[in-house]
């Protein structure tokens, strides 16, 4: 035997070695900071050199895929189906007798992975994978008609950015006196709306109950309305939220009913376990359940349809009900994500805003200190050119006036909130320089010239281009000072990942 053939013999059986010392269940628990912890487990075979076997948890059974071991070292691939787009994920654990811990990748690349200590509770060889049970298809559904709501993009506050699960009702009743007192609800925010987390589970009639951190909802609601404000609440239409709590699967209706009972106004209907119970082709129909369930609820609530974009989310939105639609996957405060989910990720949605049918880009991150106040400023006014709904995300209860100025800026909410109801769309782009344009009631026009890059520039927006007849008068929306008249186009000094946000009214 050649001396690298024996180094490679001698691999092999380590591998082998390795490999056989894995078989078994492996336990573990998932730990996502303020979520509920999710039961994990993975089923090893170890047969000579070849490791096969699954993983298990609340998204069902995966088998792993290109599985290697070696000393103490395990790696193995997951591949899901992420709604008709194959996702591949590489898993990796260091093993210690009984021990392990499992590198789990963040999902889709984002944000960071986690690392979850398993320990073996069994060493029996894992039966082959049961079969998935079968999932429920819906008949297409008729269009949902509509609830008449939302003819201007909703505006409010979203507990989750912000407090994820520390959500309860005191922090409610406080972020309603916050928005009352503080010129928000001046300017046009109105609900208040409770995000992931509130749910305890069902009584024996199946009426869903909230947790003890919401001791009354109808209680709480009252409390809202009393300030003038509305209150919004969260499900899914799954078994379970995406922070593991208990969904409206199965109980659609009667959580709609509950729901008005309480005095909610506003309803986040989020996928998250969808895809544990339904074919995923059949998600219009499942949204247009809830959308018709609302829809006769006995109250009028405006209904918000949280499926990240998939499966051309946004083209039908309205006709399962929606007064507004996630566009994308979730926002998070730094630069990147924000401006590529505004910039990158709208680019084709323009036709399917209107007057009670919202694109949304997911809730704003203003003040929760991830960015600049440049980058804030930014972030408000790519959104109201969007024509998003304005959903604070930050803490409402102590708010710096640099960004209470920002969230309360009535002349670029004006431009989110103009009657047209028409989105923006890009009508330049020269490298990290971005013009967006949007027509308005009465035939002005708001633009927004968008430096992306890292230095100060000069940016141009071309009469043409925004669809500009003539000359016009052009108002600076965040100097609120004129910046003259424009012929032809109309040139600014941008600072670095800021934005010149003007309102240019044609001379007739
Ligand atoms: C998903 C949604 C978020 C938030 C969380 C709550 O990730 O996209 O906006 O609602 O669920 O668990």
């Amino acid at each position: 035997m050649k001396y690298f053939d024996a180094i490679g013999a001698l691999a092999l059986l380590t591998a082998s070695a390795a490999a056989a010392n894995l078989t078994g269940e492996w336990a573990g628990s998932v730990q996502i900071p303020q979520r509920q912890s999710r039961p994990v487990s993975l089923w090893l075979d170890a047969q000579g050199d070849s490791l096969t076997g699954y993983m298990s948890s609340s998204q069902g059974n995966v088998p792993i895929t290109n599985a290697t071991a070696s000393a103490g070292r395990v790696s193995f691939d997951i591949v899901r189906d992420y709604f008709g787009e194959e996702r591949r994920s590489t898993y990796s654990a260091d093993v210690d007798g009984d021990r392990m811990i499992l590198h789990m990748p963040s999902f889709g690349g984002r944000g960071r992975g986690l690392d979850v200590t398993m320990k073996r509770i069994s060493t029996a060889t894992p039966k082959p994978l049961p079969p998935a049970p079968p999932k429920v298809s819906l008949p297409a559904a008729a269009p949902v008609p509509s609830n008449g709501l939302a003819k201007t993009p909703p505006m409010g506050w979203n507990s989750w950015n912000k407090f994820r699960s520390e959500v309860s009702d005191k922090l409610v009743r406080e972020t309603a006196d916050a928005m009352a007192g503080n010129g928000m609800k001046a300017a046009g925010y109105r609900y208040v709306n409770i995000d992931d987390t509130w749910q305890a589970g069902r009584d024996a009639h199946g009426n869903i109950l909230p947790n003890e951190r919401f001791p009354d909802m109808k209680a709480l609601a009252a409390y809202v309305h009393g300030k003038g404000l509305k209150l919004g609440i969260y499900s899914s239409p799954g078994p379970k939220t995406c922070a593991g709590y208990e969904g409206s699967y199965g109980h659609e209706e009667q959580d709609a009913k509950t729901y008005a009972a309480w005095g909610i106004d506003y309803l986040k209907y989020d996928w998250c376990s969808g895809s544990t119970v339904y074919d995923y082709h059949s998600m219009q129909a499942v949204y247009a359940k809830m959308g018709e369930a609302s829809l006769h609820s006995g109250r009028p609530i405006v209904y918000s349809l949280c499926q990240y974009g998939v499966l051309k989310g946004p083209q039908w939105g309205a006709e399962a009900g929606g007064n507004l639609w996630r566009t994308t996957g979730d926002i998070r405060d730094t630069w990147e994500s924000m401006s590529h989910i505004g910039f990158d990720l709208q680019l084709d949605l323009a036709p399917y805003a209107a007057p009670g049918h919202w694109n949304d880009p997911d809730m704003l991150e203003i003040g929760n200190g991830g960015m600049t106040t440049t980058e804030y400023r930014t972030h408000m006014s790519l959104w109201s050119l969007l024509a998003a709904p304005l959903l604070a995300g930050n803490d409402l209860r102590n708010v710096s006036p640099a960004i209470l100025a920002i969230l309360t800026n009535k002349e670029v909410i004006a431009v989110d909130q103009d009657a047209l109801g028409k989105q923006a769309t890009r009508v330049s782009k020269t490298g990290d320089l971005e013009v967006w344009a949007r027509p308005l009631t009465g035939g002005a026009i708001a633009v927004g010239l968008f430096n992306r890059s890292g230095a100060p520039a000069s940016i141009t927006a071309r009469a043409a281009a925004i669809g500009l007849q003539g000359s016009g008068r052009v108002r600076d929306l965040w100097t609120h000072t004129g910046r003259g008249t424009i012929n032809g186009e109309f040139s600014a000094e941008v600072p670095a990942h800021g934005v010149v946000m003007v309102r240019i009214d044609p001379v007739r």
